[in-house]
């Protein structure tokens, strides 16, 4: 059994049952029929990703434990694999873990002896599977699948999680991928070919746009004229397809990546991915929770949708 760490851990079929899943949750909504408590261990700020995370455990029934870090024994020197221990031996049944450290995955596997499964909510500038499902959804909704979509993954490319997920992934499923950044942004460990925002705007089905990850960066980048030379302006929008969509995992930076008008644009989908985070949440846990044993099919209510005549 996994903990659910890493897009590169998915296989093809499995993404696609998620998605299916959380497609089908979205549309009939199911609880469990089970006591269960879910722990939120977020050790970096977070909007989108935790409240979505709760919202996903209200809805599916989970009890919640939220972990207010500063006021931890983590301030007194105690291990991430010793706080998940202890939560494990309150009666947790799965942690979800969003932590700055590229790390954390390693201290949690490496002691191996966690008997409950954790959720990767963020890992340092590696990982973000949950979000990258959402995204995936959001695709899929749009276009059925990715197989042969131009996918531009476009911003700090070296400090984002959110592309290094996605650009792996897409590519496993089928997409073309390419990268756009400014200068210093680029990651070489990435190996799809980089294009400039002109150029992505005129053969993109999907423009992903990321924040300038400056918690991540060692001197503050400048952003004065960012957006006309690295952003989504008005003027390059014009010229997108006329199908494409707008996507970015938000926090945004209005007039950085992105002119503040394209945010609720016709073609942004910005707001669609958060609420698809809920349904994509929901489906991970069920994922997870069945995968591990922890419930069964009898322990689910599946609602019907309504059947009208
Ligand atoms: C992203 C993250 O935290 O990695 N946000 C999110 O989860 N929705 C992207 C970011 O912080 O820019």
């Amino acid at each position: 059994m996994k903990h659910f760490i890493s897009m590169q851990q998915l296989s093809g079929e499995t993404i696609n049952h998620i998605l299916k899943e959380a497609e089908s949750i979205r549309k009939s909504p199911i609880t469990i029929n089970k006591q269960l408590f879910a722990a939120n261990l977020f050790f970096e700020p977070s909007t989108r990703t935790k409240m979505s995370f709760e919202v996903a455990q209200k809805k599916l029934g989970l009890e919640m434990l939220d972990l207010h870090t500063e006021a931890s024994s983590l301030v007194k020197g105690e291990s991430l694999y010793d706080t998940s221990k202890t939560f494990e031996a309150i009666g947790a049944d799965v942690l979800i873990v969003r932590h700055p450290s590229d790390y954390w995955i390693d201290e949690i596997e490496e002691e191996g002896q966690l008997r409950i499964p954790v959720i990767n909510a963020g890992s340092g500038k590696e990982e973000h599977p949950t979000q990258c499902m959402l995204d995936l959804l959001t695709m899929y909704q749009e276009f059925g699948n990715v197989k042969r979509r131009k996918v531009v993954i476009a911003g700090d490319i070296k400090h984002s999680r959110v592309a290094r997920s996605n650009a792996l992934a897409l590519e496993k499923l089928g997409a073309d991928v390419f990268l756009s950044a400014a200068p210093g942004f680029e990651d070489d460990s990435l190996h799809f070919p980089y294009i400039t925002m002109d150029e992505a705007v005129e053969i993109a089905d999907v423009v992903m746009l990321l924040r300038i990850q400056h918690e991540r960066h060692i001197h503050k980048a400048e952003t004065f004229d960012y957006l006309s030379l690295y952003g989504l302006t008005r003027e390059r929008a014009a010229k997108m397809k006329k199908h494409a969509i707008i996507m970015h995992p938000a926090p945004i930076n209005r007039g950085v990546e992105i002119d503040t008008k394209l945010v609720e644009s016709k073609q942004s989908r910005i707001f669609k991915q958060m609420e698809n985070g809920v349904y994509v949440r929901m489906a991970i846990l069920m994922h997870v929770l069945k995968e591990w044993g922890i419930i069964n099919e009898n322990e689910i209510n599946k609602r019907q949708a309504l059947n009208i005549i």
